[in-house]
């Protein structure tokens, strides 16, 4: 018997478990992989296609193919199960996204079209671009100005089988398609072999999550090992990803929008700020430290964290202000694992400020104590986890670990990188509008967050000269920071420099395998 809506919007228990699906088996037989988890391969590859004039049905053709080489949700679940137990490495993993224009190309009429509004409107319509705060077109990446009509992920631990595989298809691919913009992904890794982006943080710890496997390793590092009494619960329903596939084949063939976005990190002056946040920087002609930093003796490290919201090892800012971080976690937790907070103990945000990154794309609960509707605060948390986003970003640019010199964070000589690295940030969601768009445009890029002129996300939030959230010339940002972790002394800093770069991105729909197979 088909899901219904019911199904998809319950959450179950302790997840679905692929292995014993029950009557999720054929959702995950037709469901592309990386959706309900990372693929959790160390590089990728993603080739922006452009159809090339005339060639519908043999791109139709070769379509149909192909589909029989995208990883599903299901197959993903079994090859990891097969290298956990037996360290068999799987098939190459393999995505396949349509935008929009794709779906255009290939002759799908409007009603076969996802109709969600911002993946018809595309990424470069000026009021989308607007809403989120990005730059003109003209100043993308070149290749990401282009019409974009589909995306393929190939991911691989073995860098040459993925280079082979890249290259099959993008031979196959030679008369039908131009990839206009090429990126490619990988992990990277901190001394102690975490997962983290290039600022140095350990990425990747707080997910909704949907599979019995993850959900029940979340729930042994919360302090209770159990979901009630804990103080974020990270399960979600399907119906935060997942949307009927207009095309499908089955009664359970489902798809996703897919947001993505590359952001360079201008590693450098993320450093100069911290430094200056810690009062460390010197000015220039007298050696002297800046006298415009906070009081928060030097601390680099809190520096950061006073942006990020986490510390670079993972410890929430309104747990812990000091350099004793490691600390009170449950047993086995490293702190790149925990996400068993919240702010209740911190309303006002004296520990952890208002704009940091973590706290305003997920607020656990700050926004039902402003909420004006009339909402209970557990309908208020509920309506604000239903702005989730299931993040599947890669780093791209320099992986200066892999070179035969290169240093890793934290070890004498690494060179940050000022231009061409940075955050491959792709995000799955049923509902642009009220997922990634709400969360860039609602939360990170305004001033005022649960309280007023509280400042843009330093890490994220975009502004532009004129649009009333930066400084007129400049387009710089200001925050407001206690001067100390837990201070009731607050200090407005305009930060000298910008240090994410949007270049260019697009939406993208992820159908199911079937409506492929039957193109
Ligand atoms: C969390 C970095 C872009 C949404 C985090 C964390 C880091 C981080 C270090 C904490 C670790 C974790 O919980 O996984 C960055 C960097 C970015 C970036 C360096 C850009 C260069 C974005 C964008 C969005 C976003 C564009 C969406 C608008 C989130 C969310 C969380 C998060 C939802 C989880 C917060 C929580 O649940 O506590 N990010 N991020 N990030 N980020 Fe980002």
């Amino acid at each position: 018997m088909a899901l219904t809506e019911k199904d998809l919007q319950i959450l179950p228990e302790n997840g679905i478990d692929p292995e014993n699906p029950g009557k999720y088996a054929d959702l995950l037989k037709d469901l592309q992989g990386n959706i309900l988890r990372g693929h959790g391969r160390d590089s990728s590859v993603h080739l922006f296609l452009q159809f090339k004039p005339g060639q519908v049905q043999e791109l139709k053709k070769w379509i149909k193919v192909f589909a029989n080489k995208i990883t599903s949700a299901q197959k993903q679940a079994d090859e990891a199960k097969l290298y956990r137990d037996k360290k068999i490495a799987g098939d190459p993993f393999v995505n396949f996204f349509l935008t929009r224009k794709g779906y255009e190309y290939l002759e799908f009429k409007p009603f076969q079209i996802p109709g969600d509004q911002p993946f018809r409107f595309g990424m470069k319509n000026d009021t989308i671009r607007k809403l989120l705060g990005d730059p003109v077109v003209e100043k993308w990446d070149p290749g990401l100005q282009e019409e974009i009509h589909a995306l393929l992920l190939i991911a691989d631990d073995n860098v040459v089988s993925l280079l082979q595989t890249v290259n099959k298809i993008t031979r196959e691919l030679y008369r039908l398609a131009q990839v206009v913009h090429r990126e490619d992904g990988f992990i990277l890794k901190n001394e102690q072999g975490e997962h983290i982006e290039h600022f140095g943080f350990v990425d990747g710890i707080s997910q909704p999550l949907f599979l019995k496997r993850d959900i029940e390793r979340a729930k042994s590092k919360t302090f209770n090992k159990k979901w009630e009494g804990s103080k974020w619960d990270s399960r979600a329903p399907l119906s935060l990803v997942l949307v009927k596939d207009p095309n499908g084949k089955s009664e359970d063939s489902y798809g996703s929008y897919l947001v993505c976005r590359k952001l360079e990190q201008d590693v450098k002056a993320f450093i100069d700020t911290e430094e200056y946040l810690a009062d460390l920087a010197k000015d220039k002609e007298s050696g002297l430290p800046l006298e415009s930093g906070l009081q928060i003796k030097g601390d680099v490290e809190l520096g950061a964290a006073l942006m990020m919201g986490r510390f670079r090892d993972g410890t929430p800012l309104t747990m812990k202000g000091s350099e004793l971080r490691r600390t009170e976690l449950p047993d086995d937790t490293k702190a790149g694992e925990f996400d068993d907070f919240n702010y209740d103990n911190d309303t006002q945000g004296l520990k952890c400020p208002f704009h940091t990154h973590v706290r305003k794309t997920n607020p656990r609960g700050d926004t039902g104590r402003v909420d004006s509707s009339g909402d209970t605060p557990e309908e208020a948390l509920e309506k604000e986890r239903n702005h989730r986003i299931a993040r599947r970003a890669v780093s791209y640019g320099v992986d200066y670990q892999s070179l035969p010199d290169g240093k890793k964070w934290g070890q004498k000589g690494f060179k940050p990188p000022v231009t061409d690295s940075g955050l491959f940030f792709l995000c799955f969601q049923a509902d642009i509008a009220n997922q990634f768009n709400f969360m860039q445009s609602a939360w990170a890029n305004a001033n005022n967050f649960v309280q007023v002129n509280v400042g843009v996300d330093p890490i994220i939030g975009q502004t532009q000269p004129g649009d009333g959230r930066a400084d007129e010339a400049t387009g710089n940002r200001t925050q407001k920071y206690p001067i100390a972790w837990g201070s009731e002394t607050t200090k407005t800093i305009c930060n000298f420099n910008l240090w994410v770069h949007f270049k260019g991105g697009e939406y993208f729909f992820a159908p199911s395998i079937s409506s492929l197979k039957n193109i």
